[in-house]
């Protein structure tokens, strides 16, 4: 289990991409954009299971996964990885269903809230430190 640290929680409270990837069981990579991902705390992040095909299929074979965030406005990225876990119910799945349901109501309801332990992050902004493990 690793934390992200706050001063980078903070800075991906506003707008930012969020883009995961999974392997498939013969190790193919796969990404997907996930608009609905977001920092839940400094030790999880989340996403709703929309549209996911590949990635969830993915997911049930592998749980690893690496998370890009990009936010373009402050010119910062930082790659997360870890370990997914999925949920059909519970308070992170009705946040999420209750959040969705307010700023996109016209998706779908998801059918999975994915919940993913930060196990490492990894500084993506251009620069020297690129590619550091920050945590
Ligand atoms: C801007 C944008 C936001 C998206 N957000 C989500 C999302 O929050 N959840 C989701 O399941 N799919 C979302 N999708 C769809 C996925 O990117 C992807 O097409 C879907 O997971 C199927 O791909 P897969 O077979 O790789 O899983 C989004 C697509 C775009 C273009």
């Amino acid at each position: 289990m690793a934390r992200i640290p706050e001063k980078i929680v903070t800075l991906l409270e506003g707008g930012h991409a969020f883009w995961v990837a999974t392997a498939s069981a013969d190790g193919w990579p796969n990404i997907a954009i996930k608009g609905s991902g977001a920092v839940a705390d400094p030790e999880h992040l989340f996403f709703a299971d929309l549209f996911s095909k590949k990635t969830r299929v993915n997911l049930e074979h592998n749980p690893l996964v690496a998370v890009a965030i990009h936010d373009a406005e402050k010119h910062i990225a930082v790659q997360v990885k870890g370990r997914a876990t999925l949920s059909e119910s519970g308070p992170l799945y009705d946040t999420v269903v209750a959040r969705l349901a307010e700023k996109a109501p016209s998706l779908p309801k998801p059918k999975y809230v994915v919940e993913i332990a930060v196990e490492s992050v990894w500084d993506m902004t251009a620069g020297p430190n690129a590619g550091e493990r920050i945590a």
